[in-house]
């Protein structure tokens, strides 16, 4: 690709080790996608016939098809394919090796492929082998080009030598179509087309992860639904404030998704514009019509300045950090239901489906889901740390560096993409103890706030009622009763404005009610609040986020 100028050969392990082909091949779609449209760039210019252009397009969609070889195995397998390009040899003669071990077998063999699991001894066997060999620069079998030019062996072959996706294409497309191949790389740059291939990606993922938040909304919307007016207490300094509607409380993270689908699409926005046609720093040295590569992968437009757009990472950041905030609020919602299923809460019976048991106590029922969101969170931030630190001082234009911003952004949209999968099911299955909820929201003068404004409507100045409703639940502790079981007697020797009027005041309904303002938890609010989230929810689906 780039050898032109060089009489050395590189050192073979760090050959392998610089190659982002491991991780980078999940990007062929898009490769390909970007390949295609910068070809019509191209052709517009007049580099490509007519003719050449449709040889083009379908030897590129032709490379798009082998996809399904690096479609993601089940969980737990491993594809030499991949396996061979990590550890630099050919996927024969891993097959060669496998094949002569005594515990190899046809469990192992699925169609045309070797799988292994992860825990299969061979395979640490089989990586300790080749990465031996590797050290000792035997460089897998040297055999790769003498294989009969099958596809199956092409790609195989290529799959040794490349070093990017992008390489893998250029390779891929000259065994279909030729020395015409080599006319692809007319007037771009890999700097480019990284820079194009990740935003494609990202807008991708953006889309996946609005849907599945939006999904995650409606289940609790579903779930504020069922709970009517039950209540439940709010905490402040996770003590006992005031009672709430536990659809006031689903409601608060049906807040927080929205922001985070509106991050996601703000970001979006910004992020949608298209670095073909900036060459590898200064801008290609053709006059390509930019809007047409622009146009044909669904951008807005070109982006304004070659210099930025090949060493602009920004929409790493922005998506990760709208992914570190998300996992935030969702490791909040799991704290929240981890602590409300203890005994001590006893507000929630964890779903058998998604709880484990304990190998030593048998009584256990763990909340491992709720515990793996919290953890999941802590990667999430992870990436976005990973792409602050790694873009903070890089010097214009490309460097490097910038290929170690690949694997924190895959790694994140997977984590979320795998939390999303799960989190809508598990928020449906969720079955509270009302009974218990209601018993800790009516105990512990959560009513004093409600009684304190009684007095404030009666023209008490609220600092004088809160210290005479102090003063109150004082007594109720000496006593041991809540503040409806005090006599309006003892209660008239606190101050002669209590009248018998008071008790209607700190009834659950009344204190939940007196609320009434708009984001509060009285009862007509919140339940206009929750049809009011189920329209906005449903408008996004059809605004296609
Ligand atoms: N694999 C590279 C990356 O991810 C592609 C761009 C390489 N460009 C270069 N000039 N070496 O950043």
């Amino acid at each position: 690709m780039w050898s032109g100028r060089f009489r050395e050969p590189l050192d073979a392990v760090f050959e392998q080790w610089q190659r982002s082909f491991p991780f980078d091949v999940r990007l062929l779609p898009q490769e390909v996608a970007a390949s295609k449209a910068h070809a019509r760039m191209i052709a517009a210019a007049g580099i490509l016939t007519d003719a050449e252009l449709e040889r083009m397009i379908e030897g590129l969609d032709q490379v798009g098809d082998i996809t399904p070889e690096f479609a993601p195995l089940e969980p737990g397998m491993v594809n030499p394919r991949l396996l061979g390009a990590e550890l630099g040899t050919t996927p024969r003669s891993i097959r060669r090796w496998l094949s002569r071990q005594p515990e190899f077998n046809e469990s192992h063999v699925k169609h045309t492929r070797i799988l292994l699991a992860k825990d299969d001894p061979l395979l640490l066997r089989m990586k300790n082998h080749f990465a031996i060999q590797a050290n000792l620069n035997l460089d897998g079998d040297g055999a790769c080009e003498e294989f009969p030019a099958t596809t199956e062996a092409d790609v195989a072959a290529s799959m040794a030598h490349a070093e990017d996706i992008h390489h893998f294409v250029e390779l891929q497309l000259s065994k279909v179509i030729g020395p015409l191949a080599l006319k692809l790389h007319t007037g771009r740059s890999r700097n480019e087309q990284i820079a194009t291939d990740m935003r494609l990606f990202v807008r991708e993922a953006i889309d996946a992860t609005a849907k599945g938040l939006r999904k995650w909304a409606l289940a609790l919307i579903e779930l504020a639904e069922q709970a009517g007016d039950a209540v439940m207490p709010s905490y402040t300094h996770m003590q006992r404030a005031e009672p709430v509607l536990v659809a006031h409380w689903l409601l608060a993270y049906v807040s927080m998704i929205e922001r985070d689908i509106s991050r996601l699409t703000d970001a979006r926005k910004r992020m949608n514009l298209c670095p073909l046609g900036s060459g590898a720093v200064a801008g290609a040295t053709l006059a390509l019509d930019r809007a047409i590569a622009a146009r044909e992968l669904g951008f807005d437009g070109p982006t304004a300045n070659s210099l930025d757009a090949t060493s602009d990472r920004d929409f790493l950041l922005e998506f990760t950090q709208a992914l570190a905030t998300l996992g935030g609020h969702i490791s909040r919602f799991a704290e929240e239901l981890t602590l409300y299923a203890t005994a001590e809460f006893g507000f929630l019976d964890l779903p058998e489906a998604y709880s484990t048991g304990s190998s030593a106590m048998p009584q256990k029922k763990n909340p491992d889901f709720t515990e793996l969101l919290r953890g999941k969170s802590a990667r999430l931030v992870g990436a976005t740390t990973t792409l602050a630190v790694l873009m903070k001082g890089l010097p214009l234009a490309y460097n490097k560096d910038l290929q170690e911003g690949q694997e924190p952004v895959f790694d994140a949209a997977d984590t979320v993409r795998g939390i999303l999968g799960i989190l809508p099911g598990f928020t449906r299955s969720l079955k509270f103890n009302f009974e218990r909820m209601r018993t800790a929201a009516t105990t512990g003068y959560l009513n004093a706030m409600a009684a304190a404004t009684y007095l404030s409507n009666k023209g008490v100045a609220f600092r004088k009622a809160h210290e005479i409703v102090g003063n109150a639940v004082r007594l109720g502790l000496q006593s041991g009763r809540e503040l409806n079981e005090l006599k309006i007697e003892e209660l008239r020797g606190l101050s002669d404005v209590f009248a018998d009027d008071f008790f209607d005041a700190i009834t659950m309904e009344a204190t939940l009610d007196c609320h009434d303002v708009m984001g509060g938890t009285a009862r007509a609010r919140v339940r206009a609040a929750l049809a009011e989230a189920r329209e906005r929810l449903s408008s996004f689906a059809m605004a296609q986020v």
